[in-house]
Order: structure tokens, then sequence, then C-alpha cells
């Protein structure tokens, strides 16, 4: 026999929408359920209504979830979050859901709409934090094996990375930019990438100790185009995922080594001409190479860089940037 549906009037239009939607009571009693929420979860009307919300949980769900949905109804607040909870296969499903708390006449309901993370039909749920995370790692594999010849590639290419984020995050304060917390993600991932182009530069070539002959130096300025190259072959292969922006890998790799007065290349772009994030990654890769022993130099003292980046202020870098750069050097002590 069909259970008869509980639910006052006024909240049966939200049975009708395209997403699951269950409707509790105030003790959190399943009141009904829709088609959409049948279909994914397995689970008919007559089975699940009149129960308790809470034997949907398959134990996945991290607690802190819990706590800042329970927080906000009780504020009588709406709240939204991401749920793994049980269909009746005892297969897991992962969705967004969002829960609203709605008064008719002296009953408190609450209306759940949840939305199947399509990416998420197979495998494990994974935060923003999480991903994030991952997608660094692999991008750091990845630079680390373009250019594995060199020994101490990988603490300049974290480093890089560091001072890129601190300097991206500076810059943005400094001058009001109001960049979008994506942006600052893409820059920094794709930061890391800026010289995977050396790949293909001879090893002959990109560690001679001595100078390099007018055809060595072309070779070499070859690699933020061969860089650029990798990178397009490579995100056809890839999952698109896992280079977070293309473009603004692309910028970096391409133009890093463009210079503000236009004697850079590979294109000789001027000023701001040249995209933000390659004018952030070259300041930072500059001061890192000269603070950092390379076979045709010795390190240079922290001092001594900072004022090479003060007298490039205008020709090779962005003043802005460079402002911001020595700025944040100064007010965080970190000259030794
Ligand atoms: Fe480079
Ligand atoms: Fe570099």
């Amino acid at each position: 026999m069909k259970v008869k549906s509980s639910v006052p009037l006024e909240l049966v239009g939200y049975l009708k929408l395209a997403d699951a939607v269950i409707i509790t009571d105030h003790h959190h009693r399943i009141v009904d359920i829709n088609a959409y929420y049948e279909q994914t979860t397995g689970y008919s009307r007559d089975n699940i209504i009149g129960f308790k919300a809470g034997f949907l949980k398959s134990g996945l769900t991290p607690p802190c979830t819990y706590t800042s949905l329970k927080r906000e109804l009780r504020k009588g607040n709406p709240w939204s979050g991401v749920f793994t909870n049980r269909k009746k296969s005892g297969d897991i499903w992962h969705s967004s859901i969002t829960i609203t708390p709605i008064h008719i006449e002296n009953h408190l309901y609450f209306v759940g709409v949840f939305r199947e993370l399509e990416q998420l039909k197979e495998g494990i749920y994974l935060s923003e934090n999480k991903r994030v995370e991952n997608q660094r790692e692999l991008l750091k594999v990845l630079a680390i094996s373009c250019e594995i010849r060199d020994p101490g590639i990988e603490e300049h290419l974290l480093r890089v990375q560091i001072l890129t984020e601190n300097l991206v995050l500076a810059h943005n304060r400094r001058k009001h930019l109001e960049l979008s917390k994506s942006y600052i993600n893409h820059i920094v991932h794709a930061s890391i990438l800026h010289d995977i182009g050396k790949a293909e530069i001879p090893e002959g070539i990109l560690y001679k100790p001595g100078p390099l002959s007018p055809y060595e130096r072309k070779i070499i300025e070859m690699h933020p185009l061969m860089g650029a190259d990798i990178l397009n072959k490579i995100s056809r292969e890839i999952n698109h995922e896992m280079i977070s922006s293309l473009e603004v890998a692309e910028n970096i790799i391409t133009y890093h080594h463009e210079k503000w007065d236009g004697t850079g290349y590979p294109h000789r772009l001027t000023g701001e001409d040249i995209p933000l994030e390659a004018r952030i990654v070259a300041i930072v890769d500059v001061f890192d190479a000269l603070i950092s022993r390379r076979p045709y130099k010795d390190s240079w003292p922290v001092e001594r860089a900072l004022s090479y980046i003060h007298e490039q202020k205008g020709k090779h870098f962005d003043p802005s940037i460079a402002e911001t750069f020595l700025d944040y050097f100064k007010s965080n002590d970190l000259i030794v």
C-alpha cells in the first residue's frame, strides 16, 4: 500500500524538483521523498518514510560536516555541504546538499535538496583541499622530471613556488587587486612548471660552466616555447583537472623571460602586455637563481640580490611588483 504523504501543501512543490529531495520534520524524521530520491538511492517512499534521516549515514561524512550543519540549522539558517550517504544497496553516493529549514503553521520542516556529484560516481570523495594538494604534488613530480638532470632543481622549484605564493598574496593586498582565490592558486601551482622546456635543451649547453656562444644562447632562449609545447602535448594526454588552468600555466612558461622594457625573450613583450602571472614569476625566478649556486656563478647574498631587483625595477621587472617584493622582504625581516 502506498504511504500517504503528510507533507503540507506548501512544500509539495519541492518534491517536483529534478534533484533528489527529502523532507523531514523537526525531529529529522523523514516525511517524504521525491521520485528522483527513490531513483538515486534505491529506497522507495514506503521503505523510509517515518524513519530518522540519520539511518542514511555512511559513517564517511566527516563529523565536522554535521557540526556545521547542526549549528546553522539551530540558528534557523539554510546549510550547504557535501554528504556521503548509503544507498539501499549499501553502495555509497556523494552529493552536494542544501538543507533549508521552513516553518509552516508552528511546524518546522527541513527540506534537503541533493545534487549527485557526477565526477564521484566512482571512487572516494576528495575534499577541495585534498584535491588541490594532490594536484600540487603531481605538478611537482612533472616539473622535477622535466629538469631531472639538474641536482639542485627541486629546492629551486619549491622555493619559487613558495615565494610566488607570498608575492602574489602580498601584491594582491598592497594593490587591492581582488584577484580570485582560484586565479591565485593557478599561479602558485603553475609557477613550478616555468622551466619544463629545459627538458629539451642539450645538457652540454644547459650546464655549460663558461660563457655561452650566441648560438648556444639562442638554443637556451627557446626553452619557453619548448615548454609551452610540452605543456600542450601533456594536456592533450592527461585529465585537464591536473593542470587547473592551462592558460595561466602557458603564460608563465612562455613569458617568464620577458622583460618590462621589452628586451626579454621570446616575444619581446613590454609592460603590461606581459601577463601578470609571468611578471610575478620572473622576479621570483631571477631572485632565487641569484641566491643559488649555479655552474657558472656563486650564490649571491640576499641583500645583493635584493639590490639587483631594486636596480632592475622598470627595466627587467614590473616596478610595482618589484616594489611589493622588496617591501615583503623588508616587512617580514627576511633580510639575512
Ligand atoms: Fe626559464
Ligand atoms: Fe627557474
